[in-house]
């Protein structure tokens, strides 16, 4: 039997016994490759000590890129004693060939029994050469691409040494005061889910024994994108409904692709902090979905169980969370500190410690770290992979596709090639630093293409640049250090002078990348500093403008909602952010993006978002003033400026014959629902045609709308299509307050369009 295990000779040769005892015992039975992992795991535990098994749930952050509060006193010394010793399972944030073997090296040469650490990095949208943030990928609807663009973030990863991402994020949110909106896939768990899956697959390939694969993991677990008024790692008080069927289905969908591991949350969920969370970790993860993988907490996440008042001290937090089924400690100290003594007191159960552990240890069995703990270090495949030009290609790729058109009055948009006076504005124009988002520890900054540089590319045309006003960087990567935006406006007159003077002027406005990302929560999300003033001042002179946002958040961009003509949504791109933005511009590739977060009028509105109960007393006329005791506000009006799932194309699209292919349905039976779609415009374009259903009476009201299925299609000019949606019990049914799916029959309606206002509708009964 090969045991593909070359470490330490010690534990070597005791799992070989072990293992062969065992398949003496049972010469019959040839073992799946699960079973002869679970074996390796049980022999391994055998022989472990009590402070060993402690070890490996204890994971430690390097010896740089801290991406959380570093412990006060700092603790490299007794990093160094605990790694020899066999006290760290993992390390998080040491990249590089050369020092993850470094580290690797001194637990497998030094410790007794050599087992390989895991080592986790946030390669949240790529590692060198960067996708666009997550929240811009998903607004392409394109699985293919988003599970493609992980793949080349987990190809780079893995040739540097890291084996565990710590993404995808898949936190649902309504509120784009959170800056965390922006590294995850928006407000829809539908869409939620489709994306988590596409992520995990592409970290995880189909075999993450593979060299260019690696372990995934779906945080925060759970409701953190719900922590209340958009605040950072505030309190979180949500109903079961909301739980079950909104914040919960892409985190199972995870689940069911077989993510390795999962992430603890920072906030509480009903009293309880989601790190000690029995309910969440126990009862819904391990138990009802059968999770097998292992939950690590997020940073410090188990001692501020104390801070939260859940905990007395930092023992009671350890207890708590290890009892609750948190599994890895990221940088509390609070297991390898005081899980001993709690087992020895007879406080927590020794098979708690093992199955923590016997969960980390198959994972690494999986990544086959135990074949060789070196197998991500090598520094000639390091070379070969990063930054492969390939990569480049893909990345600019995922960057085209998610953009979204919001606006293009009188077509505006596509830009001529020739002949123009074009000006192009703002500060962010001329940056190669922003585009590459608050999450990008390990790519080198200033690597990204400006939109000045894409759009020089273009040599056609007259091109000035003017910054016009600076935008403010925020929160500066990893400090506290508040950048007070900058009210300067000594560059405005040469901006409006030389606008004056164009055919089109192009605005690139919004947010730096560091304006948003965790720890940068916002309570103002219009365009930040004196960038509106710019904008109207440029307006009064010249009205052909066209605005490029750079966001990661949905922005409250009302006046420019109504007076600017074209209106681009680039948010922060990547590496080949610049190059994107000018073919969208120029026309060489036709936007498809669509919106997948709700755009609010002002922040009074948060959280606004489409799949929306319907109330009692809903408004039809949200413009009569005559209505006073209707759920609406009477100084805005209740209607997003964007909906979810709203973006065009430089050509346009028709909705028609909506059609299924009965009027009543078992609960067993398919509804098989077609649409013709016809490219109307003069030229191809994509469309994400999208599927909704509303429930009209359940036991549990259930949303206005909510999205059930939607297909990304191309059409030529003039070409129709017929579209085919297929919808079961599984896209019907919906979470009780229990958290069991149940299917009720009654009458449904069904919408589809090219967003979630849709164009056409139908009714059917479920019997
Ligand atoms: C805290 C963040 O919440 C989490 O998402 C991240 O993975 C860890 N820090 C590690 O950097």
């Amino acid at each position: 039997m090969n045991i593909g295990f070359k470490l330490n000779i010690y534990t070597a040769v005791t799992i070989l016994l072990m293992a062969c005892t065992d398949n003496q015992n049972s010469n019959t039975i040839t073992y799946s490759k699960v079973d002869q992992t679970n074996k390796k795991v049980d022999s391994l535990i055998k022989i472990m000590t009590l402070k060993e098994k402690i070890g490996q749930m204890n994971q430690y952050n390097g010896f740089w890129d801290a991406t959380g509060p570093v412990p006060e006193g700092g603790d490299a010394e007794k990093k160094y004693e605990h790694l020899k010793n066999g006290l760290v399972g993992s390390m998080l944030s040491v990249r590089g060939t050369k020092a993850v073997k470094a580290v690797q090296k001194i637990v497998v040469e030094e410790s007794r029994l050599g087992i390989p650490l895991i080592i986790g990095f946030d390669v949240i949208h790529g590692y060198k050469t960067l996708s666009p943030i997550p929240l811009a990928e998903a607004a392409s609807w394109d699985l293919e691409a988003i599970e493609k663009s992980a793949q080349v973030a987990a190809d780079e990863a893995s040739a540097a040494g890291i084996n565990w991402t710590f993404a995808p994020m898949v936190d649902i949110s309504r509120d784009p005061r959170w800056g965390r909106v922006m590294e995850g896939a928006g407000e829809d768990p539908y869409l939620g889910s489709k994306i988590a899956t596409a992520r995990v697959k592409g970290f995880q390939g189909d075999d993450l024994s593979a060299v260019n694969t690696i372990a995934a993991c779906a945080k925060h677990f759970a409701a953190y994108g719900f922590s209340e008024a958009g605040k950072e790692y505030n309190t979180v008080d949500i109903g079961y409904s909301t739980l079950h069927n909104i914040v919960l289905p892409p985190f199972k969908a995870a689940v069911n692709a077989d993510v390795k591991t999962l992430m603890n949350a920072f906030n509480e969920y009903d009293g309880v902090p989601a790190t000690g969370n029995t309910y969440l970790l126990r009862d819904i993860l391990k138990n009802k979905w059968d999770f097998k993988g292992f939950v690590i907490s997020d940073w410090a996440s188990i001692k501020e169980m104390v801070v939260w008042g859940y905990a007395k001290d930092r023992r009671d937090a350890a207890k708590l969370a290890a009892i609750a089924g948190s599994d890895m400690d990221m940088e509390s100290h609070a297991y390898i500190n005081e899980l001993e003594q709690l087992v020895l007191d007879g406080i927590i159960d020794e098979a708690i410690i093992d199955e923590a552990v016997r969960r980390i240890l198959t994972v690494k069995f999986e990544l086959g770290l135990f074949d060789d703990p070196y197998r991500y270090c090598d520094e000639a495949r390091e070379k070969d992979v990063i930054n492969n030009p390939k990569h480049k290609d893909a990345v600019l790729d995922m960057a085209k596709k998610s953009i979204v058109l919001l606006k293009n009055e009188n077509n505006l948009l596509p830009l001529n090639k020739k002949g123009m006076n074009l000006v192009l504005i703002g500060a962010l124009a001329d940056e190669d630093n922003s585009p590459l988002g608050s999450w990008r520890i390990a790519s080198k900054d200033h690597t990204a293409v400006s939109v000045l540089e894409g759009m020089q590319q273009y040599e056609g045309n007259n091109l000035v640049y003017k910054k016009g006003a600076d935008v403010s960087i925020g929160d500066t990567e990893f400090t506290n250090e508040l950048k007070i935006n900058t009210a300067d406006k000594s560059d405005f007159k040469e901006a409006v002078d030389a606008a004056s003077m164009a055919d089109v002027v192009v605005m690139v406005l919004g947010e730096h990348g560091f304006q948003s990302g965790e720890g940068r929560s916002r309570t103002d999300i219009d365009l930040p500093g004196v960038q509106q003033e710019l904008l109207e001042e440029v307006y009064k002179v010249n009205k052909n403008i066209v605005l490029v946002l750079n966001n990661g958040r949905p922005l409250t961009i009302n006046w420019a909602d109504e007076h600017i003509p074209a209106i681009v949504e680039a948010w922060q791109l990547g590496t080949q952010s610049g190059h994107a933005i000018a073919e969208v511009l120029y026309g060489d590739y036709n936007p498809s993006g669509k919106l997948p977060m709700t755009f609010p009028r002002n922040i009074g509105q948060i959280p606004i978002y489409y799949n929306h109960k319907n109330t009692g007393r809903p408004v039809s006329d949200t413009k009569n003033p005559n209505l006073v005791f209707w759920s609406h506000y009477s100084d805005s009006e209740s209607t997003p400026l964007y909906p979810f799932g709203h973006g065009l194309s430089y050509t346009t699209f028709e909705y028609k014959n909506l059609k299924l292919d009965k009027d009543v349905y078992n609960s067993d039976e398919n509804i098989n629902i077609t649409v013709d779609i016809t490219n109307t415009g003069k030229v191809t374009g994509k469309e994400v045609v999208q599927l909704y259903i509303r429930d009209l009476a359940a036991s549990i009201s259930r949303p206005v709308k909510e999205l059930k299925g939607f297909k990304l299609t191309e059409l030529q000019a003039g070409e129709t299509k017929t579209i085919h949606f297929i919808l079961n019990k599984d896209g019907l049914g919906f979470y009780n307050n229990q958290g069991d799916f149940i299917l009720e029959p009654g009458t449904f309606k069904i919408f589809v369009g090219g967003s979630s206002y849709t164009a056409l509708d139908a009714q059917f009964e479920l019997q």
